[in-house]
């Protein structure tokens, strides 16, 4: 079978093939960090392999060896929390006492150390993700961004910080301050982007992280460990490599995690929960799984709303969490819609993810094809069908998004969040057919409504609103810009995520208060003079 399905001149031979600027180079990182130091791991390790298959050592076909990273075992995820727990050191430690004018020189310079790899890590989320060059440099664009962003966002916040309150008599000085230990998992699908954003509030706010990058897209954080090493002091932030069996769920056994941060699938954080006995101590910052649907109603301009739904169903290959996943059409617009759609995304191009205005990738988790064919056919075995020319078509790394009508809850497709190139479309006669669907539903992170009369999408609106978390009108479902909440109900998402809401969730408003009287005041303003506290202070960061 090729690697490429069906594109004129893309199917590869050799490295050689690939321009030079996009050859991977073997990459085997046997380094974790921590307590400031980077360890050599002599155990175990796991070989990173991309899905995109290119000629071996054997001159045989198949995936491509990218290297390797430590398979860690469970001591030394213990040794790491251990060592955020000492930097940490019961609120004592050096990095949640410190100014936030330091704190934050200390962001500054790994964001400008992290710029200098930005070619090794876009390539490497082309080899490990398949995500397209564009997409690649844009997700660590973004972050860098969303870094710098930050850094305005806390001197903000810590500027409102900067003052006296008085109320009922009593002097309050509020600031916002760390939680603790931050157990950071990340997701595949924006292994950098998605990590960092959960990842770099919690350092900033003065919390300690235990960080163990996602399965697939881990040769990408290794350029960065030194980064890490050097900006922050020791055991801020402490990097592991492994399986989450091995590695978090000992550490939250401890009991001593204070927020678990993860993005990724709500079995995983409610196993994760589970590990910990200390249910009230443990706070939640997820962003977890949906099933985002778009409701075309009868008056949607038909050209731009498949444009949309394109673009929210099948950006990388539907491998978001904010994807599209299942579309609501009005049967008197159905026919319509469904040939413009399935004509859509049959030219989409699929290949390589350097290649030039190349939409579709291979897909990075080597059981994805056979799952979404899996779901075709139990779609198709109860009545759907594959309504596309190309839909279904499979090599050993991809499978072409087919587009499947009508879809009901009979349906495997229905129910799961298929992360990946298929497109369920069901279509209603009455509102309330979607309306209830969104209700009964596990899922309330974003909605894409798509029509134009103002009569009939206001009051949708309304309700919606009261479904899900983010109403988009004629667009596509998106988490950007990350100035903007990102959150979700029921089982999408636990606290609010962006630059601004992230800094809060991962702290807490804390208060020195004092009753207003002479004795207590000039204790006030002799504490104020003396810089003797960090957290009281009318310190003005510019
Ligand atoms: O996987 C979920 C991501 O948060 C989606 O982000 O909408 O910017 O692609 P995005």
């Amino acid at each position: 079978m090729s690697n490429v399905l069906s594109v004129p001149g893309s199917n590869l031979l050799t490295l050689n093939d690939i321009p030079e600027a996009y050859r991977p180079q073997e990459n085997h990182f046997n380094q974790y960090l921590i307590g400031g130091e980077l360890k050599t791991w002599e155990g175990e390790m796991a070989e990173v392999y991309s899905s995109i298959h290119t000629e071996n050592k054997n001159g045989e076909m198949g995936p491509t060896l990218l290297g390797s990273v430590p398979d860690m075992e469970s001591e030394p995820a213990l040794l790491a929390l251990e060592s955020a727990n000492k930097a940490f050191d019961r609120g004592k430690g050096e990095w949640p006492t410190m100014r936030v004018r330091e704190r934050l020189n200390c962001l500054e310079r790994f964001a400008d150390k992290m710029k200098a790899h930005r070619e090794e890590v876009v390539k490497l989320l082309m080899w490990e993700i398949g995500k397209n060059l564009s997409d690649s440099q844009k997700e660590f664009d973004r972050t860098v961004d969303y870094i710098y962003d930050t850094l305005d966002a806390y001197k903000k916040l810590d500027q409102k910080s900067a003052k006296f309150e008085k109320e009922g008599g009593i002097h309050a000085h509020i600031r916002r301050s760390p939680l603790g230990v931050v157990l950071c998992l990340g997701p595949y699908n924006y292994p950098l982007n998605e990590t960092f954003c959960l990842l770099i509030p919690a350092i900033v706010m003065g919390n300690t992280a235990v960080f163990k990058p996602a399965k697939h897209g881990v040769l990408l954080i290794t350029p960065l460990l030194k980064a890490f090493q050097e900006s922050f002091p020791a055991g801020v932030v402490n990097i592991l490599f492994g399986r989450g069996r091995k590695i978090a769920q000992p550490i939250m056994k401890t009991g001593q995690v204070d927020v678990l941060a993860l993005i990724g699938h709500s079995s995983s954080a409610v196993a994760l929960q589970d590990e910990h006995p200390n249910k009230n101590r443990l706070r939640l910052v997820l962003g977890l799984e949906a099933k985002n649907p778009g409701v075309v109603l009868p008056d949607a301009d038909l050209e731009h709303t498949v444009k949309e739904c394109i673009s929210g169903t099948l950006s990388f290959n539907g491998q978001r969490c904010t994807a599209l996943k299942v579309l609501y059409v009005h049967e008197s617009i159905i026919d319509e819609f469904n040939k413009k759609f399935s004509e859509a995304v049959d030219n989409l191009k699929y290949g390589l993810p350097w290649e030039e205005d190349v939409f579709l990738t291979p897909l990075p988790e080597p059981s994805k094809p056979q799952y979404i064919k899996d779901l075709i056919d139990d779609a198709t075995s109860k009545g759907a069908k594959v309504i596309n020319k190309k839909g279904g078509q499979m090599t050993e790394n991809y499978i072409y998004p087919a587009v499947l009508y009508p879809v009901d809850d009979s349906m495997s497709l229905y129910h799961e969040e298929q992360f990946g190139p298929i497109i369920p479309i069901i279509p209603y006669k009455d509102i309330n057919e979607p309306l209830d669907a969104m209700a009964a539903s596990e899922y309330g992170q974003q909605v894409s409504l798509f029509g134009r009369d103002v009569t009939k999408i206001g009051p949708l609106i309304d309700i919606m609103a009261n479904l899900v978390c983010r109403v988009n009108l004629n667009s596509a479902c998106q988490r950007g810009p990350d100035v903007y909440p990102f959150t979700g109900r029921k089982n999408s998402a636990v606290s609010t995520l962006s630059v601004f809401d992230a800094l809060r969730s991962f702290s807490i408003r804390t208060f020195v208060a004092s009753k207003d009287n002479p004795y207590n005041n000039e204790i006030l303003e002799s504490l104020l003079n003396s810089n003797e506290s960090n957290f009281v202070s009318s310190d003005y960061i510019l």
